[in-house]
């Protein structure tokens, strides 16, 4: 159902000024699991703001994980391996497919039977993906139509080897966890490499993981350690203002604090192509994770085009990509057919919401095509997904007149306080 409100974006000729992203959303959700899993207290900073990770958050405090909460830190004491209790009643991961995705592989190995559901557009996601393997493994779930809610009976799990046909780092992950508790050896073989948060938190958590090319190996775990740990800032809630920068001549951001996992950075390597100026310092590594600062700003910009190989590395940011090709270039993306299936269908609603604002778009099953048009701006429905909302508002910027932005409040998903940010930097 369409939002009711609008957030009005007005144009603006240049964006500049620094930015310190939200803490990565990814990492975030890795970090609390492990540290409900570990024996005493994790403190995590940066922790990621938003509504999926508080989804998380809540989840586990249902499975008995104490948690505090306070600005920019949470910390969390774990229960152990072995002593997550049952919850009272449904967990509820929100919007949020990783948390009910990684849920999934982390109760596929409890003793006890629990329900993970979700708001009306996790609902609609496909769940098969971990259903299959995990029953593969040992694990009980039920689930109408593939999809949530699922009821999962736990425990007795045996280790498999498992082939995903889709890349997807949340399916990995899942088994990866569930691998935490079974017996003998997990491996997953990816299609295609997808972001190795998960392989760098066990490692933060000092729990053995072999990694060998596309294959991942774990083992039963003995034991999770507590740990203090900082979260990068979220390159993918930092690309928007990239794109900006990119798109919006005269443009220069600055972002500190980001996170720059080589599995997560090919979106840098996307905007150099487009013709952005990029300057990236990596200051230090925590836990795994490298993290620095990165500079953007525009340049010519010329036509891009994204095939299947390169979709699962920049497969959040393909919104943002679209933005920035509706400011002032081309670009076309195949081989993209996963957008269907994200917060909303992000082919058909990204092509609907771009086409309102001025931009040329076709559309196809698996991807799509934007050209830059003059804008105009106009009533646009992010279809309660963050990063259209975020995409929208970054095109609307470069629009003739104003653009009102259905369900725009989804931003707080990933980044609460992106209109604020926003407005600081059209100073
Ligand atoms: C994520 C993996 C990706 C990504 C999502 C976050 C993760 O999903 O799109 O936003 O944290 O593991 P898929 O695993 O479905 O590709």
């Amino acid at each position: 159902m369409p939002s009711l409100t609008a957030t009005r974006v007005q144009p603006a000729p240049r964006l500049r000024g620094g930015v310190r992203p939200p803490g990565d959303k990814s990492i975030s959700h890795r970090y609390a699991m492990l540290a409900a899993l570990a024996e005493g207290e994790s403190t995590l900073s940066g922790f990621a703001p938003g509504a999926d990770c508080a989804s998380t958050l809540r989840c586990l405090e249902d499975l008995g994980t104490i948690v505090h909460r306070s600005p920019g830190t949470v910390s969390l004491i774990g229960r152990g391996l072995r002593g997550l209790r049952s919850p009272a009643g449904p967990l509820d991961t929100g919007n949020s497919g990783t948390t009910m995705r990684l849920l999934a592989g982390l109760l596929a190995g409890q003793p006890f039977t629990a329900t993970l559901t979700g708001d009306d557009s996790l609902r609609r996601r496909p769940m098969r993906r971990v259903i299959d393997p995990l029953t593969r493994m040992g694990a009980r779930i039920d689930a109408p139509g593939d999809r949530a809610p699922l009821t999962i009976a736990g425990g007795g799990l045996h280790g498999i080897t498992f082939e995903p046909t889709v890349p997807s780092a949340q399916v990995k992950s899942a088994l990866l966890l569930a691998g935490l508790f079974a017996r003998g050896e997990t491996q997953v073989v990816e299609p295609a490499q997808t972001r190795d948060h998960t392989e760098r938190a066990f490692e933060a958590f000092g729990i053995p993981v072999t990694r060998d090319g596309l294959a991942i190996t774990v083992h039963a775990a003995s034991m999770v350690s507590p740990r203090p740990l900082t979260i990068p800032g979220d390159l993918s809630s930092a690309v928007f203002w990239m794109v900006a920068a990119a798109g919006l001549p005269g443009s220069e951001i600055d972002i500190e604090g980001v996170g720059l996992n080589p599995t997560r950075t090919a979106v840098l390597d996307v905007l150099r192509r487009f013709g952005a100026e990029i300057h990236v310092d990596e200051d230090h590594v925590t836990a795994g994770e490298p993290i620095g600062r990165i500079r953007v700003r525009g340049g010519t910009l010329r036509p891009v085009s994204l095939d299947e190989r390169e979709v699962p590395g920049v497969i959040d940011e393909i919104p943002a990509l679209a933005a920035l090709a509706a400011l002032g270039s081309s670009l076309v993306v195949r081989g993209a057919a996963e957008l269907r299936v994200k917060e909303s269908d992000r082919i058909s609603a990204l092509a609907a919401g771009l086409r309102t604002l001025g931009a040329a778009v076709d559309e196809y099953p698996d991807g799509f095509q934007v050209q830059a048009a003059a804008l105009t701006g106009g009533t646009v429905d992010a279809c309660g997904d963050h990063r259209l909302a975020m995409a929208f508002a970054i095109a609307a910027l470069g629009a003739s007149g104003p653009t009102d932005i259905l369900g725009a409040d989804s931003v707080g998903i990933s980044y609460p306080g992106f209109f604020e940010t926003l407005d600081e930097l059209r100073a």
